[in-house]
């Protein structure tokens, strides 16, 4: 039987999963791909460290040139993290024509496109199943199981320690600080949890998924961002009276051949469904003009699970080994002649920009809340029934549907002091 050589970088929570899951699932596998996968190196920081799993039949290495160098690794695993020197050994690895797989979404938002041109020009594979949602297959379902789409809108929850956290204030009715101290007691917030909970981890996925869903490539610092260490008790219990939940929302729309992408606390509708994924869970909501509304639902991380899809990865490398591989979304082509055409129309007839809606934080500053409706009235002529709610002592909060952008400038410029603006999702016409 042919056996495919793959190579790790990295054995921590991720790389231990997949070579349990290549252990214990060997069968299955050999099955599936009509090969055996034979872990030939496995790079590590420091080979002297205890290891959850047996490793005395495996080559452990602190040098990574010993993979690099071998001429018979057919595939290189990179669970490592970190941004350098990783980029330039994934570079080192396609340029001699190995396939990659990675779960490292730091350093694909930042280096996705170059390393999919590197791998195209060397006819090999890049593939990145565990950078978006862990162990929910997203990348593959937007690839294949969408590719005769065009997708107009994607919005998830990409962070798990966040949903934690907020879920945890919700049920609990705890404060932000108290909700972070037991998700980093319980694991699941890193001691300096900033990326986590300021939304910079979710923006990364947020980049990624864009490309995947409107093949238009974007920064980091394109995405807007806004974190959860701001959300108060006090929001979460108005939007509960309102009929909403909080969460973090990563976003994606795609309109006029422009992409508009965003992290935000956001108020979900309790009948959507992003509104019942809790705790550590992720979810990925994604609309296609031909099947409409889909939801991807499961962990966001953990070593099996974020395993099970650097796996999937190697099985699909595995299945197209011997073929010309299409590195880049299936829809790539069609898209860019759809965004050619959008943007060549001069008569500019073309509005696909949806209407949105706010919740607004705005301070009393000695106003009574007849005094705001009204001022907030005159600043947005066409909205003639706001519902001004008092939010504590000091500010009262409202929604603004049907807006185009967000009214804080309006607001402000009724000379009214805005606290706070979030997004609010799923509400029916
Ligand atoms: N953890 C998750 O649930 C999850 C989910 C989705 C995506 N990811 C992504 O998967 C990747 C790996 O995450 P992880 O949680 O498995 O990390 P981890 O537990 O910290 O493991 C990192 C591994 O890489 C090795 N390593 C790190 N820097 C190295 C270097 N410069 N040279 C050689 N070896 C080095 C470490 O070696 P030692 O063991 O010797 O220290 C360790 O085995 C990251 O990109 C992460 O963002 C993780």
């Amino acid at each position: 039987m042919k056996e495919l050589n793959v190579a790790l970088l990295g054995l921590g929570t991720v790389g231990s999963g997949v070579v349990k899951i290549i252990e214990e699932n060997r069968q299955q596998i050999i099955d599936t791909i009509n090969k055996d996968i034979n872990i030939k190196h496995i790079l590590v920081k420091d080979k002297s460290r205890k290891r959850p799993i047996n490793v005395s039949k495996y080559h452990l290495t602190e040098d990574v040139n010993d993979i690099l160098e071998d001429d018979s690794v057919d595939i290189v695993v990179e669970v490592m993290g970190g941004i350098e020197p990783t980029v330039d050994w994934l570079k080192g690895a396609l340029s001699q024509k190995k396939h990659v797989i990675t779960a490292n979404k730091d350093l694909l938002a930042v280096h996705l496109r170059v390393l999919e041109d590197l791998a195209e020009q060397n006819g090999v594979a890049l593939k990145y199943e565990a950078s978006v949602a862990g162990g929910i297959p997203i990348v593959n379902a937007i690839n294949n199981g969408l590719n005769a789409n065009n997708i107009s809108k994607f919005m998830g929850i990409l962070n798990g320690t966040s949903n934690f956290i907020l879920s945890k204030m919700t049920r609990e009715e705890t404060s932000f600080d108290d909700a972070l101290a037991e998700a980093q007691r319980l694991g699941f917030a890193e001691a300096d949890p900033t990326d986590d909970v300021e939304g910079i981890d979710a923006a990364r996925k947020v980049v990624i998924t864009s490309y995947l869903s409107f093949n238009q490539v974007i920064n980091l610092t394109d995405v807007q961002r806004t974190g959860i260490s701001d959300v108060s008790l006090a929001d979460i219990k108005v939007a509960d009276e309102l009929g909403y939940k909080i969460k973090l929302i990563g976003k994606g729309t795609y309109e006029n051949g422009k992409v508009n992408a965003s992290v935000a606390p956001t108020l979900i509708n309790k009948a959507h469904q992003l509104a019942s994924v809790e705790d550590e869970f992720n979810a990925i909501y994604v609309i296609g003009d031909a099947v409409g509304e889909t939801m991807f639902y499961g962990k966001g991380a953990g070593s099996l699970a974020t395993g099970s899809a650097v796996a999937s990865d190697l099985l699909n490398v595995a299945l197209h080994f011997e073929y010309d591989l299409h590195t880049l979304p299936p829809h790539f082509e069609l898209k860019t002649e759809k965004t050619k055409e959008m943007i060549d129309d001069e008569s500019d007839t073309i509005t696909l920009k949806e209407k949105e809606n706010y919740y607004v934080v705005v301070d009393k500053q000695g106003l009574t809340e007849k005094d705001i409706a009204e001022t907030i009235k005159g600043a947005l002529p066409l909205h003639k029934n706001l519902d001004v709610q008092e939010r504590n002592q000091d500010t009262v909060s409202l929604i603004v549907y049907g807006v185009d952008d967000s009214p804080q400038q309006s607001i402000e410029a009724a000379g009214l002091q805005v606290n706070k603006v979030y997004p609010v999702e799923g509400v029916h016409a």
